[in-house]
């Protein structure tokens, strides 16, 4: 079964709300050439305005984070339904500036993806491993038990709702991508985990991205690889021509 590729952005903390209207057009414009998935996820503060340009359109809207409580008294978080009535319909979560940076534990991460699905958005879960712990021979064992815990007590048909992002830590924002052939190594370990956990038939339905300096120079040779099926990118998706030059990657 050929999986489909899925090209997402991830705008970090970037893009006043004119920029990224006109990054959005940019995409936009171009978009609609390719049958792979897309999806762009500005800041909070974006949201409204882009959503706005992606509606009608081939283009996903995501968010880079989801609160873990429906609403109420939490000053500074921002609700699933919130999301939706933006027209978010993907959240990324567990990346590794938030588990890094602000302390979000798998347990903390399983949570955010429970109320995601059941509040009917999306999910893409980012995995990864530090420096050290792959100069420790532990990257296996760090990303397959970020996988088995995030996804706890989540169902087999739950997860058509998710896709999975191997982001290794020392390649996000450094230049350093990992080879084509490390980051397949890790896509492989991931999918047996999940055959594991599940069915292969699971395992080999999930959309596996690789994310962490991802740029139309590298993007074929991994996009090319058995388990890659699609990436996840920070600076290159900051501007329309090499998120672009991202998607051709992909025909
Ligand atoms: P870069 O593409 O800037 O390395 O960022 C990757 C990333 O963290 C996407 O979520």
């Amino acid at each position: 079964m050929a999986r489909i590729k899925y090209i997402a952005g991830n705008w970090k903390m970037n893009k006043l709300s004119g920029e990224a209207v006109a990054l959005a057009q940019g995409i936009v414009k171009e978009a609609g050439n390719f049958d792979c998935k897309i999806m762009i996820a500005p800041p909070f503060t974006a949201l409204c305005e882009v959503g706005k340009v992606v509606k009608g359109t081939n283009v996903l809207l995501g968010a880079q984070n989801m609160s873990n409580k429906v609403s109420g008294a939490y000053t500074g978080e921002v609700s699933p339904e919130m999301l939706k009535d933006l027209g978010v319909s993907v959240v990324i979560l567990g990346h590794s500036e938030r588990r890094g940076y602000y302390g979000e534990t798998d347990e903390f991460i399983n949570s955010k993806i429970k109320l995601a699905l059941e509040q009917g958005l999306d999910v893409i879960l980012c995995v990864g491993e530090t420096l050290a712990q792959r100069e420790a021979g532990k990257a296996a064992d760090v990303v397959t038990s970020q996988v088995q815990n995030g996804l706890k007590d989540i169902s087999e048909c739950a997860l058509e709702h998710i896709t999975i992002a191997y982001e290794p830590v020392w390649a996000i924002g450094t230049g350093k991508t990992a080879t084509a052939q490390d980051a397949d190594a890790i896509h492989k370990v991931i999918r047996e985990k999940l055959a594991s956990l599940y069915s292969a038939d699971a395992a080999e339905k999930m959309i596996i991205q690789y994310g962490g300096s991802m740029k139309p120079e590298n993007a074929a040779g991994l996009l090319a690889m058995p388990n890659i099926d699609g990436g996840l990118i920070g600076g290159a998706a900051l501007k329309a021509d090499s998120f672009v030059a991202l998607l051709k990657c992909t025909k």
